[in-house]
């Protein structure tokens, strides 16, 4: 069956301009004075971005890395808040193979005082010691008949890939490994995936595999290899989901609108705005629709995982049966929503076209900055796996990128309250414009006419 809702919010002529606009921020003072057309004030007048804010402030107090005990402390807290809200919320859990590096990696080689190892992602550990011997780059043909048993491999980087060479060189007999660069700079690699028959490996720059290489071709070099700490396996986590059910059963539209942000991060960084910013802005519009009637059901997400693929948007979606995707008129995203060092504020959709989410979003922008935000290209975040179910949904991201993306300098400090307070009243009205009481569907949500920049600004100064 088709979503009749989308066919007729393009049939309504929801289309409004995809072309590039500079969005002007819009000074917090200036922002309680302005009137708002029709049900925009409802959203816009409750929204507090102080306690966006201060969310962003407890989430990013550390990394927030899916599987950890941080990420259980972020879903916790995702949970209260929903929970204080009066929100029914259900926590889902998903499983993943994940990796935590060694807390000890040593390579010990007579006559080489200072060598710089690194290790590669899904090492097994281990304390190794061996006869270095020259193993090429560490090909099946290579090796055949080759045998080393309780040696270690010297092996250069190139040709296959770092799993296959351990895979290799392990069916060898070899005791472990060692990877040197065939560049310039570290290597710092990854074996792709977990394997029961790995040995412990570690990399080595050109310079120092070539000169261990040189003084290993004439034999009898042995080496301590030693690897702690490592561990491949089961990781649990989580996606939080508060739901609002459309408030007046008899008029109830069957469908819903979903917002949703990833809750975690990487490694190493306090994702003040990847993505607290977008949780936190979830959190704030899920207590502001808490209290405005809808016809339609809302769903609030902080999805897990997302830095490890989009795993958590992957899982929620995979568990959605045909019928109850088809009930989702739309997914907002918020992802990277709040940096001061960022560029304009964009909505990306997957392929680029416009959907109802995009639609909806440029026609509130519009009516709230005078210029619709503009429409783009792009993945890279929890929109993908609606898209790719068939829902339409849209990422808001500012770009370029802030220098301090996926760094520990993603901190508090680097936040607009501007740039979250334009968002969530554009995520906000947007989603309100449809929802609302007594819509009658997005036929009624009009494009506004064009207002000019200028005009809302001299409407300021007055
Ligand atoms: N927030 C980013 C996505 C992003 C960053 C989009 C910069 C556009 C510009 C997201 O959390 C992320 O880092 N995604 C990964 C991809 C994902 C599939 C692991 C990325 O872009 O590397
Ligand atoms: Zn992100």
């Amino acid at each position: 069956m088709k979503k009749p809702i989308v066919s007729l919010a393009v049939a309504a002529g929801l289309l409004v301009s995809t072309a590039p606009a500079a969005i002007y921020a819009k000074p917090l003072a200036v922002q309680s004075q302005v009137k708002h057309p029709g049900f925009d004030h409802k959203v816009v007048n409750n929204l507090n971005v102080e306690n966006t804010y201060n969310h962003i402030r407890y989430l990013s107090q550390t990394p927030r890395v899916a599987g950890t005990p941080d990420e259980e402390n972020a879903v916790r807290y995702v949970k209260e808040q929903f929970e204080s809200y009066g929100y029914k919320t259900e926590i889902q859990e998903f499983t993943f193979i994940g990796y935590t590096p060694p807390s000890k990696i040593e390579l010990k080689v007579a006559g080489f005082d200072n060598l710089k190892p690194d290790s590669f992602t899904y090492s097994v550990n281990g304390d190794i010691n061996g006869e270095l011997v020259l193993a090429g780059l560490g090909t099946k043909e290579e090796l055949a008949g080759k045998d080393l048993t309780g040696k270690i491999a010297l092996i250069e980087r190139g040709s296959i890939s770092f799993g296959e060479k351990v895979i290799n060189a392990s069916e060898a007999g070899a005791a472990g490994v060692i990877i040197y660069n065939n560049a310039e700079g570290s290597l710092n690699g990854t074996l792709g995936e977990m394997d029961k028959r790995y040995v412990p490996v570690l990399s080595l720059s050109k310079a120092e595999g070539e000169a261990l290489a040189a003084v290993v071709k004439k034999g009898g070099v042995t080496a301590n290899l030693k690897i702690e700490g490592a561990d491949a396996g089961e990781r649990t986590s989580h996606n939080v989901i508060a739901t609002k059910p459309a408030t007046n059963k008899n008029k109830a539209k069957d469908g819903a609108i979903l917002m949703g942000a990833h809750h975690d991060s990487v490694p190493g960084a306090p994702g003040a705005n990847d993505d607290a910013s977008g949780t936190a802005s979830v959190l704030e519009l899920a207590r502001v629709f808490k209290d405005i009637p809808t016809d339609t059901e809302l769903r609030f997400i902080t999805f897990g995982a997302e830095e490890l693929g989009l795993l958590g948007s992957e899982h929620y979606v995979s568990t959605l049966t045909q019928e109850e995707a088809r009930k989702i008129i739309g997914y907002f995203n918020m992802d990277m929503v709040g940096s001061k060092d960022a560029g304009d504020l964009s909505i990306k959709t997957v392929d680029g076209n416009p959907n109802i989410v995009s639609q909806l979003s440029q026609a509130s922008s519009k009516r709230l900055n005078g210029l619709p935000t503009p429409l783009e290209e792009g993945g890279r975040s929890d929109h993908v796996p609606f898209f790719e179910a068939g829902i339409p949904s849209a990422s808001f991201i500012h770009t370029p990128t802030e220098p301090w993306y996926h760094t520990p300098e993603d901190t508090l400090d680097k936040i607009s309250k501007e740039k979250l307070l334009d968002v969530a009243e554009i995520v906000g009205t947007a989603v309100y414009s449809l929802a609302h009481p007594d819509n009658q569907g997005p036929k009624t949500v009009k494009t506004p006419k064009a207002a000019k920049p200028q005009d809302r600004h001299e409407q300021n100064i007055k």
